[in-house]
């Protein structure tokens, strides 16, 4: 199965043939390669170096940790995630030391997620971002502290066979990558103007 970038420039092989699976082998991640994981994340850039991420770790090897790390995903979620070896929950800490808001906190969670799913890539790990995840339930099940909020979920393994997949979702799985156009977002001058550079869409 193919589902690889097609780009209009070069890109890094790592960045073109990463995606997010739904369909997960249950063979396990290796510790080492996990710290790998969480160590590239530590070294992702922040504001300020506040560092404000926080992941929370439940593997298929601990099952009473995956089960309750399994119960703050959305049921759309839960529906294929129950075999995936390893489960995250991103936190963000939402305020500075001095009790501020840290306004870029969820920007650089998404930064040290994207380093964390490179890396990943660069083991043959796949990873697959959530946004469907129980929050609340999340943040008092793991008595998350005040300032820091549950943000997203990840879920990481190895690529499975996507007919493992009930219907509808083995059909998401199969379909091709779509991105929109350069041209649609990168601007120069003015909003909305294109810059000569850019190559015409194909
Ligand atoms: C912040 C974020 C939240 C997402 N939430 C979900 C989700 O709750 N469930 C899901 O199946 N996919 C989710 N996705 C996966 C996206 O649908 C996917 O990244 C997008 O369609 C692009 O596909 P690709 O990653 O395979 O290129 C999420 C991705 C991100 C970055």
């Amino acid at each position: 199965m193919h589902k690889v970038a097609r780009t209009v420039a070069p890109i890094h092989r790592l960045l073109a043939e990463r995606w997010s699976p739904r369909a997960f082998r249950p063979d396990p991640v290796a510790p080492e390669a996990l710290v790998g994981l969480l160590e590239a994340a530590r070294w992702a850039p922040s504001a300020g170096n506040m560092q404000p991420w926080y992941f929370i770790v439940a593997t298929q090897e601990q099952p009473e940790e995956f089960e309750k790390l399994l119960s703050c995903l959305v049921e759309g979620n839960r529906r294929w995630c129950g075999t995936v070896p390893v489960l995250m929950l991103t936190v963000a800490r939402v305020q500075d030391t001095g009790g501020d808001e840290n306004r870029w906190a969820t920007h650089d969670v998404g930064l040290a997620a994207m380093s964390l799913t490179i890396q990943a890539a660069s083991l043959g790990l796949y990873c697959h971002q959530m946004a469907g995840v129980r929050r609340q339930h999340a943040a008092q099940l793991y008595q998350v502290p005040a300032g820091h909020e549950v943000w997203t979920a990840i879920a990481v393994g190895y690529r499975g066979d996507p007919e493992s997949l009930p219907d509808d979702l083995m059909e998401r799985e199969l379909a091709p990558r779509t991105r929109k156009p350069l041209d649609s977002f990168v601007f120069s001058g003015s909003w909305g103007e294109t810059p000569a550079w850019l190559p015409e869409a194909p």
